[in-house]
């Protein structure tokens, strides 16, 4: 997707123009791949806009920052205002948010903690959802999850996406829309960027963070959702086959929303249309972020942003 620049970029406290938001070629994080990051969306609902799940997307950045050892020296509570100044600064909603901290220009060599840690909030356009959802055809990659004590999946690593690179492009080039990927074991574990979801008999089965998966935001809205429909979830390791044999598969992520997966390598998911229970929890979701259902978790935080009102679902 192209990216459509905004006035400002917020760096290390203050708002800067967008083309200043440069980095030295000798920065660690170029070498070494040593950034931290999230992906956040920010919605538009009738009369007003609001950021999704804002404090659990920041403090996964500091969790992320925590275990590569990495201090950023903001709170939980100035990271989302840093969030929410930069929106209204830059005017644009619905966006995209990407907080990005990293260790900048100091020395060279593996050993990060010698470099400085930089922090930067970007924003862009990114339109709302466009009704006509006909389902995904993904593969099961070639390629392995990140194995347990090697890339800490837990972190949302810069590095972490060499991997998932390594899914997408096998999977697009293959005439795939997405791949999924196995954990070391031969588990279920995610896809390049998104959380996995199967329905078989009623239940709702998603791979848990064992599996070498990313403890998605949107997964945890989604189950969250799912018991409050009274629909049963369950987080376990999945075989491969279980997809095959699925009633309903779906993606869920920042990116993705609720996505339904239409066939897995080549074999249709049910009837490959999107399912009951996924339809529920999609209209659910939509329902919240798009302001047409209240937002009854608190999940928006609200943005003073002119908008363009939203595609109703
Ligand atoms: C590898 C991976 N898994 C899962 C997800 C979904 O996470 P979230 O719902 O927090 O966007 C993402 C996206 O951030 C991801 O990159």
């Amino acid at each position: 997707m192209p990216i459509t620049a905004t006035k400002n970029i917020w760096k290390n406290g203050s708002l800067l123009p967008w083309e200043e938001a440069q980095i030295h070629v000798m920065s660690h994080v170029i070498h070494y791949g040593s950034s931290v990051f999230e992906g956040i969306r920010c919605y538009t609902q009738p009369g007003g806009a609001g950021v999704f799940r804002l404090t659990e997307h920041m403090q996964r950045l500091l969790d992320s920052a925590r275990i590569y050892r990495m201090p950023l020296g903001y709170t939980v509570e100035q990271l989302c205002s840093a969030v929410v100044d930069v929106v209204e600064a830059n005017g644009v909603a619905p966006c995209y948010v990407r907080p990005i901290a990293f260790r900048g220009y100091g020395e060279i060599g593996v050993n990060p903690l010698k470099s400085p840690v930089d922090g930067y909030i970007a924003n862009f356009p990114w339109g709302t959802y466009v009704p006509g959802n006909d389902g995904a055809d993904v593969c099961i990659s070639s390629w392995n999850r990140l194995a347990p004590n090697t890339m800490p999946s837990l972190a949302k690593a810069g590095a972490n996406y060499m991997n998932s690179q390594l899914i997408r492009m096998e999977a697009e080039i293959n005439g795939y829309d997405e791949g999924i990927a196995l954990d070391v074991n031969g588990y279920l574990s995610e896809g390049s960027g998104e959380n996995l979801f199967l329905v078989r008999g009623g239940t709702i089965y998603t791979t848990p963070l064992a599996n070498s998966v990313l403890s998605g935001i949107t997964r945890d809205s989604v189950i969250t959702l799912a018991k409050q429909l009274g629909i049963p979830v369950v987080e376990q390791s999945l075989p491969r086959e279980m997809i095959y044999i699925a009633d309903e598969a779906f993606f869920t992520g920042t990116a993705a929303e609720v996505t339904h997966l239409r066939s897995v390598d080549r074999v249709l998911v049910a009837d490959g249309k999107m399912g009951p229970i996924t339809t529920a929890l999609y209209e659910e979701f939509f329902g919240i972020v798009n302001g047409l259902k209240p937002d009854r978790y608190n999940w928006l935080t609200p943005v003073k942003v002119k908008t363009a009102e939203p595609v109703a679902v």
